[in-house]
């Protein structure tokens, strides 16, 4: 056991327990595949929802479509009433594409002045605007009044994006003075889980909405961005365990779990002390997205009143953007083994048919299991490195030992679980003249498992009943 076993939501493990359907779909399709499971997305934006209706929060939930290019994803979004965030003009153009109206549609992220022209010109589109350019840019260029939200750069780390409190005033200023602009509201966005930056965050906000009022502005919204984590892991507690036995190994304190002096960022000292941030995010949340949204709207703010009830009694929207969150459980990643190799430290390697970039974002290690699919019994089992198909030293999947129930023989199937959110897309490359994976959306109808490819109309059935 490493410790790093991967949740499996119920609609994967019905996936992982059908291997005949598994691999119809990787025939149909070829091998390395992305499996996206829209009737999870639908599922999670029922669950978020209920949290704010449960409140009684005015509110509007936005897909951050950057988590995953997926265009059934857009579509499910679409069909269950909720809004798009986009943050290019690929995925303005997919969102419009799929039938999203405008109204629906928020831009956020750093944008070009041909990207904002292009924004403008869509009435009711509300620009998330990061900083005083942008602002001043819409104010020339848009032919009609643009609903803009003022982004706040919030949270404890300094981040590359938003506008400081003490520039707010002067963008104030440039919206009163402005027939193009309406002030919608206040924005933010945190990169982290801790609740205390993002309630920190919301009492900024609504101070900023109050010195609003006061230019003779009237902002209705606070966006409190995304950042609502997903559940990566089944076991938290032993994946710190495995974490700390990977630490001991760069300290010279027990067996190496490492590829080739790999150190995953920290920095291993003379000492043998082993210090920094590794390249891997912290995976061992055990609390999904939508208890932590319940956390904040139930957090007490300074005046004594809960986030929920400030919002409710100033008549304000919360908006909130998750992305990750809306696909947690919503897509696999399917390769097949090519074959088992050892190398010259005797390592036992296992080449699969897909590159690093292609399942986790490629600075990334991928700290999560993935599930072997084989014919045969389960043997002793083995610990293995894998290994991409790029022609790169730098290709491999995972850097640290992975327990396998089995030697991998060729053509087994190797899935990795959960990684709609920014693994799919984020860095997947052609390197190297290598096709991107292609996307499936799989559906169980009646335990039957239905798919087509991503945005196309003709659909297979599984022909195992399963
Ligand atoms: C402005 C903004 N909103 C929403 C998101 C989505 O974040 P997450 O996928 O963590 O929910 C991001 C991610 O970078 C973002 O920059």
């Amino acid at each position: 056991m490493t410790g790093l076993a991967p949740r499996i939501g119920p609609e994967i493990a019905a996936l992982l327990a059908d291997p005949a359907t598994l691999g119809e779909l990787v025939r149909e399709h070829g091998s390395p595949v992305n499996i996206v499971l829209p009737d999870v997305f639908a599922a999670n934006v029922t669950a978020f929802g209920a949290t704010l209706d449960a409140r009684d929060v005015p509110h509007r939930i936005c897909f951050a479509h950057k988590a995953n290019q997926a265009r059934a994803f857009v579509d499910t979004a679409l069909r269950t009433g909720i809004g798009i965030d986009v943050a290019s003009g690929g995925e303005l153009a997919q969102a419009l594409r799929a039938g999203f109206p405008p109204g629906r549609i928020e831009a956020t992220g750093p944008k070009g002045e041909t990207f904002l022209e292009k924004l403008c010109a869509y009435g009711g589109l509300t620009v998330n605007v990061d900083n005083l350019w942008e602002l001043e840019t819409i104010a020339r260029l848009a032919p009609a009044r643009v609903p803009v939200l003022l982004r706040l750069s919030a949270g404890r780390r300094l981040s590359r994006f938003g506008l400081a409190p003490a520039d707010f005033p002067a963008a104030f200023e440039v919206v009163a003075g402005s027939e193009r602009l309406d002030l919608a509201g206040i924005a933010f966005h945190l990169d982290t889980a801790d609740l205390a930056e993002r309630v920190a965050a919301v009492t900024v906000a609504l101070e900023l909405v109050e010195n609003a009022y006061a230019h003779g502005l009237s902002p209705k919204v606070i966006d409190v961005g995304g950042g609502f984590r997903q559940v990566h892991l089944d076991d938290p507690d032993g994946a710190d365990a495995y974490v700390q036995r990977l630490r001991e190994g760069l300290a010279g304190q027990g067996p190496s779990l490492a590829w080739g002096g790999y150190t995953f960022g920290y920095r291993v000292g003379r000492d043998g002390a082993v210090r920094g941030t590794p390249v891997f995010h912290r995976y061992t949340g055990a609390e999904p997205g939508t208890t932590m949204l319940g956390d904040l709207l139930d957090a007490t703010l300074g005046d004594g009143r809960t986030v929920a009830e400030s919002v409710r009694e100033n008549l304000l929207e919360l908006w909130i953007e998750p992305g990750k969150a809306l696909v947690d459980q919503a897509g696999i990643t399917v390769a097949t083994v090519q074959f088992t190799r050892r190398a010259a430290d005797g390592s036992l390697l296992v080449v699969l048919d897909l590159s690093r970039d292609m399942v986790t974002p490629a600075d990334q290690e991928l700290m999560v299991d993935p599930v072997l699919i084989h014919n045969g019994q389960p043997d002793e089992g083995c610990e293995a490195f894998l290994a991409g198909n790029l022609c790169l030293e730098r290709d491999m999947i995972s850097n640290h030992l992975v327990r396998l129930p089995r030697l991998p023989q060729p053509g087994d199937l190797m899935v990795f679980v959960n990684t709609a959110a920014y693994q799919m897309d984020l860095s997947a490359s052609g390197a190297l003249m290598h096709p991107r994976p292609p996307k499936v959306a799989a559906t169980r109808r009646g335990g039957v498992f239905q798919w087509r490819a991503d945005g196309g109309d003709t659909c297979s059935t599984s022909t195992s009943a399963s």
